[in-house]
């Protein structure tokens, strides 16, 4: 099944409650992009908005974390309402990635492992078996509505064969650059999983847009 996930980074913020219901009789989860200035050069959000988030919905919060160190902080999200959080393999070293993803399984969310261009696919391959979702970054992480980079739809494929191998129920995600253009070619390389911004929250018809990025068309 392919999952279309909006990314609120794209949303008013002014009218966030009426953007977040404008998409959720269509969308399978909704993406929350927290950025710490460190690890990309952008500031976004976190803890208090998630927790405002969580409280107005019970859609599946999908929390991609863009910070450095990020285990100090999956309890944190965990409690504000994170359901599933990626975390940057570029963020920390072994140790500091090991540890964030124990804390993750110790406070009970989904776990996922994000991988920004230049990052190959067998990096992702030691933390294969434990993870829910592998994140592939078709834009370099920090900023909405930038194009796709086609070459990591490569990178998508060797990830969806890596993973056929050790954990085939682990869902594939990308994040950047999709548009109902491209997503035929994004679902052909194996995702399963669509993050899309501007594609959604750009658009008047918001179901209109999610459900031709379902169609990959
Ligand atoms: C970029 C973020 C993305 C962003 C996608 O660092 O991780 O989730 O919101 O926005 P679009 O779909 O506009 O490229
Ligand atoms: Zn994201």
């Amino acid at each position: 099944m392919i999952e279309i996930v909006p990314s609120i980074l794209a949303a008013d913020f002014c009218r966030l409650g009426e953007e977040i219901q404008s998409v959720r009789p269509g969308a399978d989860m909704l993406h929350f992009d927290v950025m710490d200035g460190v690890f990309v050069p952008n500031i976004s959000f976190g803890l208090p908005v998630l927790r405002s988030v969580r409280a107005f919905t019970d859609m599946t919060l999908d929390v991609h974390l863009m910070i450095r160190e990020p285990a100090r902080y999956i309890e944190a999200f965990a409690r504000a309402g994170a359901d599933m959080i990626s975390v940057h393999l570029e963020a920390d070293g072994p140790e500091g990635i090991a540890r964030a993803l124990d804390e993750m399984a110790r406070c009970g969310v989904k776990r996922a492992l994000a991988l920004r261009p230049g990052t190959g696919a067998e990096a992702a391959a030691p933390y294969a078996e434990m993870l829910d979702m592998v994140l592939v970054m078709t834009v370099e992480p920090g900023f909405g509505g930038q194009s796709l980079i086609e070459g990591q739809l490569e990178t998508a494929r060797q990830v969806r064969s890596m993973l056929d191998r050790c954990n085939p129920a682990c869902r594939l995600e990308v994040d950047g650059g999709v548009t109902a253009e491209n997503a035929g070619r994004v679902i052909a390389a194996g995702v399963d999983v669509l993050v899309a911004g501007s594609a959604v929250f750009g658009k008047k018809d918001r179901l209109g847009a999610i459900e031709a990025l379902r169609a990959g068309n």
